[in-house]
């Protein structure tokens, strides 16, 4: 890889997808200029140690939890929001690390996450048609002319708001929020009497027990009080993602400083397109998700156009199937990767090949679906003999109604209640924690093979 980045004028005569139409472009170039000018939001420092832990989950030592909102809002930016997204994933790692018995890699779609591809360019209402909604970082949800204008001053917003939200979680994750030992009030105002809060409750006793019994011995670390947590969203806009790459003062080579881990999504992954030919320049750890309709060829062929140089950590395939494709679709995508000699990350998202509406007009998901596309993977990898390394997903830390099932059975005619999302449907707590022990379990139920922290804690001469 080199220094060189291509100019926005050079990924523009690239074909694209997906992009916003802007109808003052003076105004677009003023706002791109200006976002040039602000400070990194993450460091390349710390895309390198995310890149060394995503070589961990390559390697079968890890697994990575990278899951937040499927389209941040600039008006969820409180931080009540933030708090609440943090103590669900964090909960989750702490449920899949003590009872999966694995390091735990933590990512959010969190501090970035403000554009969508869209499936349509427009919407029709009432005989009205107006342009789709595609992320506050374009245009606005409500459904006005004036709303979905695509307006360039976002990407500013963009910025601030993702700034903001970097910052609280810095503040969350390492001063004493995470700290282990507050590990019962991360759940303290959770959904009571449902069965994952109580065994939730249980696990987080038994966690301090176990904590206990270490600083009685004089085990004092600031791993029991701090976490490693990281920022991801998917690299859409090629107007921001560009004005955000720096080159690095140390290796002088390129980072994508908006966000520690970018990915490149299902619709804008054409290997001649402007977004593979953005991020193949960019050192930061890329994701890229990988449909149904994905052959063995495109994997490869992505992998070859954005690590050449086979660089651990560079790739996380994030394979989104369908629950009842994965078991058939997935197994050529990896035997193929496999035999190219390539070490991948190899996350699922049981989200979004999951996604259908219901009878009474919501974009929904079953929880049902989600676990059985989990436990597709699962199998897939077990029967292969791979490490299945992590799963992304879509949640929340609020109490919604956005998908279908789970412990309190959501039905159709509940979706109404509380159905919030700018998007996709997203877990709610209870349900993402619910998954956090399916996981757990999968991990540690002797089927897959994975690290043997208890020999590799007797083995180790500390
Ligand atoms: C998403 O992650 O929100 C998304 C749009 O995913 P995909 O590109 O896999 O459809
Ligand atoms: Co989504």
């Amino acid at each position: 890889m080199s220094a060189h980045v291509p100019s926005l004028e050079e990924l523009r005569a690239l074909p694209q997808v997906q992009q916003p139409t802007y109808q003052d472009p003076a105004e677009a170039a003023r706002a791109i200029e200006q976002l040039r000018t602000l400070p990194p939001l993450v460091f390349a420092g710390e895309c390198d140690e995310l890149r060394d832990k995503l070589a961990e989950v390559a390697e079968g030592r890890a697994f990575l939890l990278q899951g937040g909102d499927c389209a941040e809002t600039f008006d969820t930016v409180t931080g009540d929001n933030v708090k609440g997204k943090l103590r669900v994933l964090l909960s989750m790692a702490v449920v899949m690390t003590y009872a999966g018995q694995v390091p735990v890699v933590k990512v959010g779609r969190i501090a970035g996450q403000y554009a969508k591809p869209r499936s349509k360019d427009t919407e029709t209402r009432n005989g009205v048609t107006l342009p789709s909604y595609r992320g506050d970082a374009v245009n606005g949800l409500d459904f006005t002319e004036e709303a979905r204008r695509h307006d360039p001053g976002r990407l500013l917003k963009v910025y601030n708001a993702s700034s903001a939200t970097l910052n609280l979680v810095r503040a969350f994750v390492k001063g004493g929020f995470a700290d282990l030992r507050t590990i019962h009030s991360w759940n303290a105002d959770f959904v009571r009497n449902s069965n994952v809060e109580n065994r939730y409750e249980e696990l987080a006793d038994e966690i301090e027990r176990a904590l206990a019994f270490m600083v009685t011995c004089g085990v004092s670390d600031q791993t029991l009080s701090e976490v490693d947590f990281y920022a991801s969203h998917e690299a859409l806009l090629l107007d921001y993602e560009h004005a955000m790459t720096r080159i690095d003062s140390r290796s002088q080579l390129p980072y994508d400083t908006s966000g520690h881990m970018i990915w490149i999504g299902e619709r804008t992954r054409q290997l001649d397109g402007a977004h593979v030919e953005l991020l193949r320049h960019v050192q930061n750890p890329i994701g890229i998700k990988l449909g149904p309709t994905s052959t063995p060829e495109d994997a490869l062929g992505l992998a070859d156009a954005i690590d050449p140089d086979r660089i651990p950590g560079r790739i996380t395939f994030i394979t989104r199937m369908g629950a009842s494709n994965v078991r058939e679709k997935l197994p050529p995508l990896v035997k193929g990767i496999e035999a190219s000699g390539r070490k991948v990350a190899w996350v699922c998202d049981p989200m979004h090949g999951n996604t259908f509406e219901t009878g009474n007009g919501f974009k929904t998901r079953s929880y049902s679906d989600v676990v059985e596309e989990l436990n597709g993977f699962f199998d897939v990898h077990d029967e292969l003999g791979t490490w299945p390394g992590g799963m992304h997903i879509e949640l929340t830390g609020d109490d919604v109604t956005e998908c279908l099932g789970g412990a309190f059975e959501l039905g159709e005619a509940d979706l109404a209640d509380r159905y919030q999302t700018a998007c996709d449907p997203r877990l709610n707590r209870n349900q993402s924690l619910e998954l956090a022990f399916m996981v757990a379990e999968r991990l540690s139920d002797g089927r897959i093979k994975r690290p043997n922290l208890i020999d590799e804690f007797r083995n180790n001469d500390f």
